[in-house]
C-alpha cells in the first residue's frame, strides 16, 4: 500500500454578499437571533449564472496549481455535492470536462455535509490501493437554490461555494484513518422532500415548496454534537488532544462547534470557525475552511488536523490529516 497525501487545495466563493441585515428585510427575523443562535453573520449566495459545477471548477484550478499537477494528469475526479447543476449528469463530468481533465472518471459522491470527508477517504484509498495516481476531491454546493427562502428557519443557514483538494502518493501515509457512519433511520431530520423517484416534480410540489431542505433543527443540532464528539473521540483514542494541531468541524453552526470543542476539552487556538462569514456550505465548508487556513499561514507542513463532520442521512464522518506532500 502507498502512502496518500493532500498535495493541494483550493477554494471559490460566490462574490454576493447575503448579510443579516439582508435577511431581515426578507424574513421575520433579527441580525441578533441568527447570531446568537448560530454564529452566522452573512452568507456568500450564487450569482444567477453561476452553479455547483462553476464553484467547483473554480476551486479545482486552485488547488491543481498548488499542486503542481495538469488536469490532463487526474485519474479521478469525485465531486461531493447535494446540489448538482442538474440530477442527470453530476456535477462530476461537467467539473471534468471544463478543466480538460480527459483521462478522469469522473462521478458525484451524495454524503451530504459528510460528503468531502467522504470523497477524500475513497480518493486515499484509490491512490493507496494503486487504482489511482492522482484524485482530485471537491465539496462543492449551491444551496441558495434548494432553500425556501419564506422559511426563517432554514433560510438564514446556508450559503454557496467550494473547495477542492488534490490527493495523491506520498511517502508516508498522511491521511486517514477515518470513521464514517451512517443511520438511515433519521432520514426525516433533513431531506428534501420532492424531485427523486418518489415524488418527481410538478406543480403541485413546485407550489408546497417540496423541492427545498425541509429540517428538524433541534434533532440535528443534538445528534450532530453527539455524533461529532463520538467521531473525534474514536479517532482521538490513542492521541491525545493536546498532540492535534486543528480541528476542522463541519461549519453548520458555532453553537455546535464550540459544544464539541468543549467536550473533547479542546483550546479556542486548535478550533477552526469561520461560520460566521459563509454560513453552512454542507459538503465545501470544510475543504473552504481548510484553505482559508492555508491563506492564512496557520496550517503549515507537519501539522496534525483533525476533520469532523455530520450532515443528512443522517451521516457522521471524521478524519485525521498530517498536513503536506512529503
Ligand atoms: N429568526 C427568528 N426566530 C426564529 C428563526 C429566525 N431565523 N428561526 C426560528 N425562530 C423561532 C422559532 O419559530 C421559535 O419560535 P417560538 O418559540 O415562538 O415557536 C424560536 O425561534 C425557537 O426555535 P427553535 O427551532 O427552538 O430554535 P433553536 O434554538 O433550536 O435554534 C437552530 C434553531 C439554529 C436551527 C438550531 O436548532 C440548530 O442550529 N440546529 C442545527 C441546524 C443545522 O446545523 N442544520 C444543518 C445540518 S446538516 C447540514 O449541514 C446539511
Amino acid at each position: 500500500m502507498t502512502g496518500t497525501a493532500i498535495w493541494g487545495i483550493g477554494k471559490s466563493s460566490p462574490e454576493r454578499v447575503l448579510t443579516n441585515d439582508d435577511l431581515v428585510a426578507m424574513l421575520d427575523t433579527s441580525d441578533e437571533w441568527i447570531q446568537t443562535r448560530t454564529g452566522i453573520r452573512e452568507r456568500r449566495i450564487a450569482a444567477d449564472d453561476e452553479t455547483t459545477s462553476t464553484f467547483a471548477v473554480g476551486a479545482a484550478q486552485v488547488a491543481l496549481e498548488r499542486a503542481g499537477v495538469d488536469p490532463s494528469d487526474l485519474d479521478h475526479i469525485l465531486v461531493a455535492t447535494v446540489t448538482p447543476d442538474e440530477p442527470v449528469p453530476g456535477a462530476a463530468p461537467l467539473v471534468q470536462h471544463a478543466l480538460g481533465a480527459t483521462k478522469a472518471a469522473a462521478l458525484d459522491v451524495n454524503g451530504g455535509c459528510c460528503g468531502f470527508i467522504h470523497g477524500l477517504q475513497l480518493a486515499s484509498a484509490l491512490v493507496a490501493s494503486g487504482q489511482s495516481r492522482r484524485v482530485l476531491v471537491c465539496g462543492s454546493e449551491t444551496l441558495s437554490r434548494i432553500i425556501d427562502w419564506t422559511d426563517r428557519s432554514t433560510a438564514v443557514l446556508f450559503g454557496d461555494g467550494s473547495g477542492a483538494a488534490v490527493v495523491g502518493p506520498a511517502d508516508d501515509a498522511r491521511l486517514g484513518p477515518f470513521v464514517c457512519g451512517t443511520d438511515g433511520s433519521k432520514r426525516d431530520l433533513l431531506y428534501v422532500p420532492a424531485g427523486g423517484s418518489k415524488l418527481p416534480a410538478s406543480e403541485e410540489t413546485v407550489a408546497a415548496r417540496e423541492h427545498t431542505i425541509r429540517m428538524k433543527g433541534q434533532d440535528v443540532y443534538k445528534f450532530a454534537t453527539e455524533k461529532m464528539t463520538e467521531t473525534a473521540r474514536a479517532l482521538l483514542h490513542e492521541i491525545p488532544a493536546d498532540d492535534v494541531d486543528l480541528v476542522v468541524a463541519h461549519q453548520a453552526n458555532a453553537r455546535i462547534i464550540r459544544t464539541v470543542a468543549e467536550r473533547l476539552s479542546l483550546r479556542d487556538d486548535q478550533v477552526v470557525c469561520n461560520v460566521d462569514r459563509y454560513g453552512n456550505t454542507s459538503a465545501a465548508s470544510i475543504p473552504i475552511a481548510l484553505t482559508e487556513q492555508v491563506d492564512e499561514g496557520r496550517l503549515q507542513d507537519g501539522m496534525l488536523v483533525l476533520l469532523v463532520a455530520f450532515g443528512a442521512g443522517f451521516s457522521w464522518a471524521g478524519g485525521l490529516v498530517r498536513w503536506g506532500r512529503r
